[in-house]
């Protein structure tokens, strides 16, 4: 499904009952790819990534991780051996995978992925191509989670930190429910139009973006995270 005009595609979750992720792909003189997810479930997404945008996984010349769990970055060895694009996370994030965030690889039954990393994300504006993408440590989910912002469009990719009507569980390794809350805050500033969630639907509009964040802060007030 395409949101907006200029090239940005989200991929939910297949419908096999796994655990998994939604995939974003930006499309435009450089291609970026975010959360490729879980590895036995590549093959599929691989084929809906191509007969929706013409691209291949060659093409990509960026591969951006909101956070390491295994539903979001459980193709990235693969994708390592067989295409070499760089892959990027925080430096935050890269020493919880390599620390406490394994537990979470364990808990899946997954193997984590060997040294892939290759960029460090930080904070602030990230030039790719023709885009300009404004990337946002948002800790809370995991230490070193990251929100991707598409100005032009107003997408917010958000990984683990909300979603359409909840937020991020905070009970894995890692979690910290008063970051989250902080940087549920910190994104609710950005007056985006849209918001590309990890998992399940998209909320798309102005005033449905701000109404789910109302709705999320309640729901953190109840649970005494705020
Ligand atoms: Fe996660």
């Amino acid at each position: 499904m395409q949101i907006g005009k200029s090239g940005i595609h989200v991929f939910y979750s297949q419908p096999t009952g796994d655990v998994c992720c939604n995939t974003v792909v930006l499309n435009g003189r450089e291609k970026i790819l975010i959360d490729p997810g879980l590895y036995h479930l590549w093959p599929y997404l691989e084929k809906a990534i191509e007969k929706e945008t013409l691209v291949s996984p060659k093409d990509f010349s960026l591969l951006i991780y909101t956070h390491s769990h295994p539903d979001h970055m459980g193709a990235a060895s693969y994708l390592d051996s067989a295409y070499g694009m760089p892959q990027a996370m925080t430096q935050e994030e890269k020493s919880y995978l390599e620390g406490p965030g394994q537990s979470v690889y364990s808990w899946f039954g997954v193997d984590p992925p060997g040294p892939v990393i290759s960029r460090v994300l930080k904070e602030g504006p990230l030039e790719v191509g023709d885009r300009t993408l404004e990337i946002y440590l948002t800790p809370g989910h995991t230490p070193g989670s990251v929100c991707v912002f598409e100005p032009r469009e107003g997408v917010l990719v958000t990984g683990d930190l909300i979603f359409s009507r909840s937020f991020g569980r905070v009970d894995l390794a890692g979690g910290d429910p008063k970051l989250l809350s902080e940087s549920v805050r910190r994104m609710e500033a950005l007056d985006a139009r849209a918001v590309i969630p990890g998992h399940g639907p998209s909320v798309i509009g102005k005033d449905q973006v701000r109404n789910n964040f109302h709705y999320i802060f309640r729901l953190l007030e109840e649970c005494g995270y705020m």
